[in-house]
């Protein structure tokens, strides 16, 4: 078996089963390059989450569904069914969730650079919860409340910067100081100003229920320890928050934790997370009703792929190129923009044909970097081969561009 078979992706007979349909027919049936997602993955994703978080914890459990990862409107449906809570970023975030049919109290709003038409607008929205990023933002808050909507009750979260941060690149890791490559990172309140949040938060007539924190995006194995600390630290927080007058709804502990995306990665251990997150809130005696998480890679991630069709293989000063009918930014972007971002790329036609070789895929766009997979050991394609690229279940669709004027592709909730 490959190590990127799942329930999603299969192969029978040499060939690559997508949510049990045969990737060359889809291919047929809707063109290339389509997006392929599966219900039954991203449900059993989102239940075995739902089971650990019971299993662990009598609390209620909010899976908060990061909508960025993948705003498609059947998954979003899906999601919204069976329970899930929806963690939206912008006013558009917020009216598409309400549109899929989650209801306003099952959305939590996390903005950053937001402005006063960002939150005059989800103000707009009665019972959703705002989650201040800035002390600074909190006046303007203050401002469009007293103006617009005196009398309403605002639920406010605090994300706070714990000082940690954790991602599988520079350009994600979202809490500390700096990144690993030194870019300040822009979000949250930092710790000596959390309490000074809350009380004014109150001052100015908002409800606070709940502390958030997000650390970064893609952790593997080797994040744990980091992130076992961060959960201390926001379980401290919540405590001392409690003494001092702040007994609080919720916890929220982000998202971060994902699939793996390539055969060395060490996956991260969410039943030890979900384990040590629950018994750290159970030993601090909180009082609170409610762990919420923020789940965006590991509910779509390695539930969807991309499908590509091979037009021809080149060879040029001894390099081999599978060159296909898409570009990464129109489609997959993220090994474009994240040196790190590394999908598994299969051959759908032929999972294990012979002869082997070492192709770097390439996409259809005018850049260098336009590249889905630099010189992987893989079956040589023949004209008319679906490539399908794993992995392209979260933020593939969402960050996708026209760039060069090509089109988006399909999707298929499969
Ligand atoms: N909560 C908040 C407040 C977030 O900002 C994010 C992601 C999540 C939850 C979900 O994180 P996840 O569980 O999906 O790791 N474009 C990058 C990922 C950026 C993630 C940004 N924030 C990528 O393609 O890897």
């Amino acid at each position: 078996m490959n190590w990127w078979e799942n329930d999603f992706a299969t192969v029978q007979r040499n060939k690559l089963f997508l949510a049990g349909r045969k990737a060359e027919d889809l291919a047929r049936k809707f063109g290339t390059p389509l997006y392929v997602y599966g219900r039954k993955a991203i449900v059993g994703r989102f239940s075995l989450l739902e089971r650990l978080l019971a299993a662990n914890t009598p609390l209620e459990s909010w899976i908060c569904y990061a909508m960025k990862a993948n705003p498609h409107r059947g998954i979003l449906s899906l999601l919204q069914r069976r329970g899930a809570w929806v963690d939206a970023v912008s006013p558009n975030e917020v009216e598409t969730a309400m549109r899929a049919g989650f209801p306003p109290d099952r959305i939590l709003f996390t903005g950053t650079s937001v402005s006063t038409e960002d939150l005059s607008s989800v103000f707009a929205v009665d019972g959703l919860t705002v989650n201040v990023d800035a002390a600074e933002e909190l006046e303007i808050m203050g401002r469009i409340r007293r103006r617009a909507w005196p009398g309403r009750k605002i639920r406010v979260s605090v994300r706070w910067n714990p000082g940690i941060g954790r991602g599988f690149n520079p350009r994600v890791i979202t809490a500390g100081r700096r990144s690993s490559d030194g870019t300040p990172i822009k979000f949250g309140v930092e710790e000596k100003k959390v309490l000074g949040v809350f009380e004014r938060a109150r001052a100015l007539g908002f409800v606070p229920v709940g502390l958030h924190q997000h650390l970064g995006s893609g952790w593997v194995l080797e994040d744990f320890p980091a992130v076992r600390e961060a959960v201390d630290k926001i379980v401290g927080k919540a405590r001392e928050l409690g003494k001092r007058g702040f007994p609080l709804e919720f916890l929220d502990f982000g998202g971060g934790f994902g699939p793996r995306y390539a055969r060395g990665q060490s996956l991260f251990p969410v039943e030890s997370y979900i384990r040590y997150m629950t018994r750290a809130v159970e030993k601090a005696r909180l009082g609170i009703k409610a762990i919420a998480v923020e789940p965006g890679k590991f509910l779509v991630g390695d539930a969807g792929a991309l499908l590509l069709r091979t037009e021809y293989v080149k060879e040029s000063y001894g390099n081999l190129f599978a060159c296909v009918n898409g570009g990464t930014y129109n489609t997959v972007p993220r090994p474009a923009i994240y040196l790190q971002a590394v999908h598994e790329i299969v051959n759908a036609s032929r999972v294990a044909g012979r002869p082997r070789a070492r192709l770097t895929v390439a996409g259809n766009l005018c850049e260098t970097g336009d590249i889905f997979g630099r010189e992987r050991l893989m079956p040589l394609p023949k004209s008319g081969d679906i490539l399908a690229v794993l992995g392209a279940g979260a933020y593939c669709r969402s960050m996708a561009s026209n760039f060069n004027l090509r089109e988006i592709p399909r999707e298929v909730l499969a």
